[in-house]
């Protein structure tokens, strides 16, 4: 068989819920479509049930109810070594007596591959990864990212259907990191292998991802590309969790065409008035960068708490005086509801070179166009 001769398979899963033996619900009756040759990440807070939902596709955790299918097969209850997938762990523990070459090769020697197809085999995927050079070394002599390589390495050449991976990268600086999600999107170009990602940063769902499931608390928030995601969020949780700084988001009184929170009063286009209508209080959602110092658009004065200084950019931080969302329970459904504690508290993306103090008023410039109205006691987008 070819090295690049990939079998396509989707992987379903349709209504899995995971309770563990100690009563805890890790994953709540999740309905998920990875795609045929698709690069899905699923990203959400610690805690929220990702390694649960990549440990149950490997077979490695027992599914409580619900179903598993990768291509035609229901592997719900198979068992990992007869679900032809391969995971890369954060904790990549490669065996450190052996060289790379061995331990690229060990999964084809145990399943005992004929030699000269293991050589050729581990051969090919060291030239794919640059490790070609490494091959008689012991990972003790190799950076982090190249063991990082080999780790990806081991679950290559075992040309498995779907790939798994859980926060492969976590433990490389941040410069390998970004070189390291190049390559493995270099990679999947390649190979075109149905993949499923794990991460919690939204920085590497977003450049990773061809699309990401936002997960909290067990449920997926929402599906999407990564674009949409940001441009279109499903409801709070969402949108306040992709994008840094976050988006700011207060309680918001209609009134007249107009919506109002702390200092702010900013008139309704046709459209948000519809989005809106009935309602006495929404949710606003105003993304860092909708602020400016210089422009058309209504003006307000702040006063600057603090400032951030990036070089690039600079982040001032300003009071708001309105309620923060007390009620805005952001998940899509819910019987435990919880609070989102976004004191109002907001931050402008403003020019590096804009002179903004600490402790001095600001002139802002809003545009109304760019706000995000949520229904105030679900989280809901009203809007898309
Ligand atoms: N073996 C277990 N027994 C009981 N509860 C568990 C077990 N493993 C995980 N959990 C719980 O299930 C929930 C989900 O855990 P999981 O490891 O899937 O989260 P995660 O999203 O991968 O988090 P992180 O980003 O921190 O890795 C957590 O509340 C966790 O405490
Ligand atoms: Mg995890």
């Amino acid at each position: 068989m070819n090295l690049f001769e990939v079998v396509m398979a989707p992987i379903v899963l349709e209504d899995v819920t995971k309770v563990y033996p100690d009563g805890t619900t890790a994953v709540r009756n999740i309905d998920l479509t990875v795609r045929s040759g698709e690069f899905m990440v699923l990203v959400g807070p610690s805690g929220c049930g990702k390694s649960t939902l990549l440990r149950m596709i490997a077979g490695l955790e027992e599914t409580t109810s619900g179903s598993i299918v990768i291509g035609d097969r229901d592997v719900t209850a198979a068992a990992p070594r007869d679900r032809d997938v391969a995971m890369v762990f954060q904790n990549y523990a490669l065996y450190p007596h052996m060289s790379v070459r061995d331990n690229l090769g060990f999964s084809l020697k145990v399943s005992r591959t004929p030699k000269a197809e293991l050589r050729k085999r581990v051969d090919d995927v060291a030239a794919m990864l640059g490790l070609t050079e490494y091959l008689e070394r012991k990972p003790g002599q190799l950076s982090g990212g190249q063991r990082q390589r080999v780790a990806m390495g081991r679950a290559i050449v075992r040309q498995p259907t779907v790939y798994l991976m859980d926060e492969p990268l976590s433990n490389l600086d941040a410069k390998l990191r970004v070189s390291m999600r190049a390559e493995l999107t270099n990679l999947h170009k390649r190979l075109g292998v149905t993949t499923v990602y794990v991460t919690h940063d939204q920085v590497e769902a977003m450049t990773l991802g061809q699309r990401v499931a936002v997960i909290e608390d067990g449920r997926v928030q929402q599906v999407a590309h990564p674009q949409e995601l940001y441009r279109a969020p499903a409801n709070v949780f969402v949108a306040t969790f992709m994008g840094s700084p976050s988006m700011n988001v207060a309680q918001a009184t209609v009134a007249d065409g107009h919506l109002t929170f702390g200092q702010f009063t900013l008139p309704l286009s046709d459209a948000q008035q519809s989005a809106i209508a009935g309602r006495g209080t929404v949710v606003v959602g105003l993304r860092p960068e909708a602020f400016g110092t210089s422009g058309d658009g209504p003006t307000f004065v702040v006063d600057v708490a603090a400032v951030e200084n990036l070089g690039t950019e600079s982040h001032a931080f300003f009071g708001v005086d309105a309620p923060p969302l007390g009620l805005a329970t952001h998940r899509v459904t819910d019987d435990a509801p919880s609070i989102v504690e976004q004191g109002s508290v907001f931050v402008a993306r403003l020019q590096a070179d804009d002179v903004v103090t600490s402790g001095q008023p600001l002139i802002l410039t809003v545009d109304p166009q760019r706000m995000y109205l949520f229904d105030a006691d679900t989280g809901i987008a009203l809007l898309s």
